[in-house]
């Protein structure tokens, strides 16, 4: 199987695991080619749900694109179920995330969610997080401060730039990125309160304190569930 497929497989099971939900209740969805695989393949079911809540600009246009009734975050104050892709996760269910540069509202949807289930390919996991970049999103007036304050925790520090790399990635709303590279994180809920006390940081792509409550890893031999207690 190519990892399209694995993609396909996972958000298959994720379909199968929210459609047990009681009709309607709110539904989060995130962001990235697992998620959209998810969208995809719920579409056919949207009516099963009162609304959904999006982690970004591109998955509220597919959703829409898919008829969803795409609600604003203000407007749900009971959120079952946040599924979504990570870049990363460990044994443990922590995850980076952020690769898409959606981490801010992921942040938001999954503090919201009675359950975070992330869908992954078995590449994604990792014994140790910190091989893929860790993201941040930041104001842009602090990037020069932070940069220095995480080189001073070890980590080589880039900001992230558009396709055509003649500006900065602007995020959907309206920060920059630094991606990370180089960090060994061992500690990661220690790691996400450090870095979430710097000023200018938005947020960090760490998912430690908030985790996967349940990973659907997708792998040569199908799909395989760990459930994550918090
Ligand atoms: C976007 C994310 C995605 O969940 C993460 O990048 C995984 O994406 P993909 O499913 O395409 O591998 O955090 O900000």
């Amino acid at each position: 199987m190519n990892s399209e497929e694995l993609k396909r497989l996972v958000a298959q099971a994720a379909c199968d695991e929210v459609l047990k939900l009681p009709a309607g209740e709110c539904l989060g969805i995130g962001t990235g080619s697992t998620a959209n695989w998810f969208i995809d393949l719920l579409a056919p079911h949207q009516s099963h749900f009162a609304g959904v809540v999006s982690s970004s600009i591109a998955s509220t246009q597919r959703l829409i694109q898919h008829g969803f009734y795409v609600l604003d975050t203000n407007q749900v104050s009971n959120l079952p179920v946040y599924v979504d892709g990570a870049d990363e996760i460990n044994p443990q269910g922590h995850m980076v995330k952020g690769g898409g540069g959606a981490l801010t509202r992921e942040k938001i949807i999954a503090a919201m969610a009675k359950r975070f289930i992330c869908i992954c390919d078995a590449s994604k996991q990792v014994a140790v997080l910190g091989q893929f970049p860790l993201p941040l999103e930041i104001i842009p007036l602090a990037e020069a401060y932070i940069t220095r304050v995480l080189t001073a925790l070890g980590g080589e520090v880039r900001l992230r730039m558009t396709g055509t790399a003649s500006q900065p990635f602007i995020t959907d709303n309206g920060g920059w990125i630094l991606d990370v590279h180089g960090l060994t994180i061992t500690q990661p809920e220690q790691l996400e309160v450090q870095i979430n006390q710097i000023p200018g940081v938005v947020s960090v792509g760490l998912f430690a304190k908030r985790k996967a409550d349940l990973l659907l890893v997708g792998g040569l031999t199908g799909v395989v569930a760990v459930a994550h207690n918090r």
